[in-house]
């Protein structure tokens, strides 16, 4: 996959669709209790962003449904045999993530549900396949930016929740599309309004 698709966009994406997609709404106001208790009102330092499980599975749960990069390449260097597969030098091959986010096989029969608890044992726990969760690649080249991204995620995510609430527009449409990245169609209208004066 070409470096420029990667980086920049992906986080926003990904960022977008958390606080944005249609299951999110809900969660948003039980992990805000979360950012308010470690980070009360201020700008988190990166120690307390780390101290974030539940905003961290739930960005964990959204890069398994929605991550913003939808697949990646390998061409193979030689011939290789991979499980039953004769894979011959030149090949190339895609590893669509959807399908391995997907699988019931790997995450059980709510594989299609979101479901942040299934990562409160961590990534390797969550699925029945160590490698299951595949948002950032893995291997040598595996995303390099991954700490940033979760970082800046939760950097964002705790400033917005800080400060404002969130409800879905009746006009939004649920249609991920893939634009390279993956993105919403018709992208999604909400409602903020200020935190402390819509309690
Ligand atoms: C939510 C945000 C992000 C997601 C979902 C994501 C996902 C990925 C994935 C799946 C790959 C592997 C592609 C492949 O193997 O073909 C990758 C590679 C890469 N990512 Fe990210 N990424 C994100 C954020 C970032 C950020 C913030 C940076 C840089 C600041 C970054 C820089 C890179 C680079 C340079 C590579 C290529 C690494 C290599 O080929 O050795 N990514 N990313």
């Amino acid at each position: 996959m070409a470096s420029w698709s990667l980086g920049l966009p992906s986080s926003p994406s990904s960022l977008a669709v958390t606080v944005l997609y249609t299951p999110m709404i809900d969660l948003l106001k039980g992990i805000r209790e979360e950012v308010l208790r470690e980070c009360r009102m201020g700008i988190p330092e990166a120690d307390v962003l780390t101290k974030l499980k539940e905003v961290n599975m739930v960005l964990l749960e959204t890069l398994r449904l929605y991550g913003a990069v939808m697949d990646m390449d390998r061409e193979a260097a030689k011939d290789r045999k991979l499980g039953n597969l004769m894979i011959s030098k030149g090949v190339r091959v895609t590893i669509q993530f959807v399908k391995i986010h997907r699988s019931k096989e790997y995450w059980g029969d709510d594989a299609n549900e979101f479901n942040p608890l299934r990562f409160k044992n961590g990534v390797s726990q969550a699925a029945k396949h160590l490698n299951a969760f595949i948002a950032f690649g893995f291997g040598l080249r595996g995303c390099i930016g991954q700490n940033l991204a979760m970082l800046e995620m939760k950097m964002v995510l705790s400033l917005l929740l800080q400060q404002f609430s969130f409800s879905l527009s009746l006009e939004y449409k649920h249609a991920p599309a893939n634009h390279l990245n993956l993105q919403p169609q018709y992208g999604v209208p909400v409602i903020v309004k200020p935190f402390l004066l819509s309690k």
